[in-house]
């Protein structure tokens, strides 16, 4: 009997650790934070979701040894549950945990002669979204290149004001993730700024098919429509044979 009712409690325990961890599922691959407050580094980050790949344009204290020739790669990966959240919204969910890896880049070696490639990690930043633990919603972290947990940058960092003031998507650079600025423009989630450098190269050449801004572009109207040139020959070409080009456009 006694057998018994420990075996029924055995099985409860087991029944509840997993309904737990079925509920915590969703944000499994979140933020993780030390008793003290500090962000545990994300070691799977590089089975996440990856956005893009940057060359030369690191900032901040990673971005010194960047200059003089030697340029390095930023690669930018995002949480799964964060990434599938932004596809169907085009806006990022709170527990939103982005890293940034920094490696420097190399050329000439093996049988490569040009061009560069990544090679050793300078180090790893991370943001974060958690609305309830940071007054501004985001913070920034930087591990450099060390496995043990970091603590939040202060808010006067540039990290701060440079991701606010020009990130396109709340507080991230959604313009420099090409799939993902496909998403937010269809959802509209793009902040009135980046919506505003989208709309204003609206207008294409229809010669060479640049994007040209319409308040500086040449112009030309041909039946009733005015089309924008970025260039006068492209102008010149398009008023001798309208007809080419706009057939070409169908
Ligand atoms: C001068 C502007 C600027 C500053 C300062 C800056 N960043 Fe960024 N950050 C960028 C840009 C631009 C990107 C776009 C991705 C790239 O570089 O490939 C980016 C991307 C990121 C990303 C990927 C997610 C996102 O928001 O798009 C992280 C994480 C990140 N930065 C962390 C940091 C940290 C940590 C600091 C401070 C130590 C910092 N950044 C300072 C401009 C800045």
């Amino acid at each position: 009997m006694k057998r018994g009712v420990v075996g029924i409690a055995g099985v409860a325990a087991i029944l509840a650790a997993l309904l737990m961890e079925a509920a915590d599922r969703p944000e499994a691959d979140g933020p993780q934070y030390t008793a003290e407050g500090q962000l545990v580094r994300p070691n799977n980050y590089r089975e996440w979701v990856y956005l893009s790949s940057g060359l030369g344009m690191t900032y901040g204290p990673v971005a010194e040894a960047a200059r003089d020739g030697n340029p390095m790669f930023d690669n930018v990966f995002v949480n799964p549950t964060a990434y599938q959240a932004f596809m169907a919204t085009g806006k990022w969910p709170d527990k939103t945990i982005f890293v940034l890896e920094v490696r420097a880049s190399g050329s000439k070696a093996s049988i490569n002669n040009g061009g560069r490639f990544q090679s050793n990690l300078a180090g790893i930043e991370a943001e974060v979204k958690d609305e309830k633990r940071f007054p501004s919603k985001w913070a920034f972290f930087g591990f450099g290149a060390s496995a043990s947990p970091a603590k939040m940058l202060p808010t006067t960092a540039q990290c701060y004001s440079c991701h606010s003031t020009n990130g396109a998507v709340d507080n991230t650079f959604v313009q420099f993730y090409p799939t993902l600025l496909d998403v937010a423009k269809s959802k509209g989630t793009l902040n009135a700024k980046a919506a505003q450098a989208e709309t204003t190269d609206q207008a294409v050449d229809v010669v060479c098919k640049m994007g040209v801004d319409p308040k500086t572009a040449l112009k030309a109207e041909y039946k009733g429509k005015t089309y924008y040139f970025c260039q006068p020959a492209c102008k010149d070409n398009f008023e001798g044979s309208p007809e080419t080009y706009l057939t070409a456009e169908k």
